[in-house]
């Protein structure tokens, strides 16, 4: 779907319908524009009914010559309660009516957005946005159903007959990216282990380099062990498909030599837990344990897409887990990157072992300025908060502020979860340097204090724990089932914001 505008003013409008936002207890009729774009809304039988309640959509005729022969009113609920994420998704369900409609091309009109609160080029932005994600679905592997009808053409926002400003502009263009890189995150996670594995994800890695503007280097498993990450290589050895180090840079002129944001995904293209097996019921969500590695390639090309002037570094920690005869087995023990012995207790917390060489990388590489990983890490995290919040871990009050606000933006919320040090006992091995799983209870804390032995003292690091979130069990206006293309948004959103 097009991104367009109108700015001719409400006369001269058209679309095969206008969207048109009401909070509860206000009237249609009586937008001054809206008037001027459907005189015949004043005497629309329908719209008695219509009370502005969330959630309440009611298409009205007018004559279909009409340069506007229909408008959609949008219930918003009430004015006080109105926020950005109100809108996203009343736009999106709105969208999502006018494709099953059949409708080619919609209007929004900017004078009912900038009445609302929160500003007219945010509001702009997530209307955009969420009427790009309103008609995303995983549609590689399927044929097209025959009754489905094409998705609106465009949508148009309409100014009342002055120049659209720049910043309008720039916000569309803005939420079309974003909207842009959530979908890839989406469409990487939703493939099946079969089809994407880490070979498949470094083709796609390269490929999106080439056409977005950004290095792409692969780490093969050569290289894998000459760096010594004998972690992430533990992880791969029980599958046919060997692991891959994906390493992404974006450094913009000017900014070559400015100390990178570093992001590092989990990237486990299938999870079977290996030996230490998972059961089958829902073992096929573990296609998406690389939605992680999945949200940072997605970031990463968008921020080069865009030229945000921000130098960045993306790392995917990509393997397969498997058993098999050649797979790691519950007791082994391997050297990590940075020299480290680790005890490997159960090869189903495979995340934090492909992580922990990937941070000692980052650190050796470069001089970070930050370093987030993110990664669908542990069942706990889920128990703990539940499938509508991520956890947060981090020492560092200014990142975690700057990590929730960026996700706030966009309805990606986290929750701060504690690095609480008396745990780390819980990760003593007898017969190594650390042992790399703890008990149930506390299990996402363990996993994190994990991950931070490998982060140097001082280093500004923080680890989301995406597992919950990822996975997308039930339709909403914004997202079908499947992989929810969490946090890409966030990396995305804190970069623009030049995070130091
Ligand atoms: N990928 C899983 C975590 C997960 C679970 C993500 C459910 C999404 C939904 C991870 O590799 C895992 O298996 N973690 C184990 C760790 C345990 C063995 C210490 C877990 O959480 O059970
Ligand atoms: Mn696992
Ligand atoms: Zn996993």
């Amino acid at each position: 779907m097009d991104i367009r505008f109108q700015n001719l003013g409400p006369a001269q409008w058209k679309a095969a319908v206008m969207l048109a936002p009401v909070c509860e207890g206000e009237s249609l009729p009586g937008q001054p524009e809206l008037d001027v774009a459907a005189p015949w809304l004043a005497v629309a039988p329908a719209l008695r009914d219509f009370k502005g309640k969330k959630d309440e959509l009611a298409l009205l005729h007018g004559h279909p010559d009409l340069a506007i022969p229909r408008v959609m009113a949008v219930g918003l609920g009430s004015r006080e309660k109105v926020d950005a994420s109100t809108l996203r998704k009343a736009v999106a369900a709105a969208v999502q009516r006018c494709h099953s409609l059949g409708l080619e091309s919609i209007l929004l009109p900017e004078p009912c957005l900038s009445r609302l609160p929160g500003g007219r080029e945010r509001l702009v932005e997530e209307c955009v946005y969420a009427a790009r994600l309103a008609l995303y679905s995983f549609t590689a592997l399927k044929k097209p159903a025959e009754d489905e009808p094409p998705a609106p053409q465009w949508l148009a926002i309409g100014f009342d007959g002055e120049q659209v400003p720049d910043a309008a502009h720039a916000a569309a263009r803005r939420g079309e990216r974003t909207a842009t890189a959530v979908a890839r995150a989406r469409d990487l996670a939703n493939m099946p282990g079969n089809m994407l594995y880490p070979e498949i994800m470094a083709e796609r890695a390269v490929e999106l380099a080439r056409e977005a503007g950004f290095t792409c280097t692969v780490l093969d498993t050569e290289d894998l062990a000459r760096e010594g990450m004998h972690a992430l290589l533990a992880v791969g050895q029980g599958s046919a498909r060997p692991p891959r180090l994906i390493v992404l840079e974006y450094a913009p002129q000017g900014h070559e030599q400015e100390k990178p944001l570093i992001l590092i995904g989990k990237g486990i293209t299938f999870d079977s837990g290996g030996i230490s097996i998972k059961p089958s019921s829902n073992m096929h969500q573990m296609k998406c344990d690389m939605s992680g590695a999945a949200a940072v390639l997605a970031a990463v090309t968008a921020l080069a897409e865009e030229e945000t002037p921000r130098r960045v570094i993306g790392l995917l920690a990509c393997a397969e887990n498997m058993p098999d005869g050649a797979a790691a087995r519950p007791g082994d023990v391997v050297r990590a990157a940075n020299g480290d012995t680790v005890e490997i207790v159960n090869t189903d917390a495979e995340g934090r072992l492909v992580l922990c060489d990937a941070l000692v990388y980052a650190q050796k590489m470069w001089t970070p300025a930050a370093m987030i990983d993110v990664a669908t890490l542990t069942g706990a995290c889920m128990v703990a908060l539940g499938t509508g919040l991520a956890g947060l871990f981090t020492d560092d009050d200014d990142l975690a502020e700057r990590i929730v606000a960026a996700g706030g933006m966009g309805g990606e919320h986290y929750w701060r979860l504690p690095l609480w040090q008396e745990y780390a006992d819980k990760l003593k091995s007898d017969i190594a340097d650390i042992c790399h799983a703890g008990p149930r209870e506390g299990g996402a804390i363990t996993a994190a204090l994990f991950l931070k032995n490998f982060v140097r003292d001082g280093m500004r690091w923080a680890h989301l724990d995406i597992a919950g979130v990822d996975w997308n069990a039930k339709k909403t206006p914004l997202c079908p089932t499947g992989a929810a293309g969490f946090a890409a948004r966030t990396l995305l959103e804190l970069a623009r914001g030049g995070v130091q």
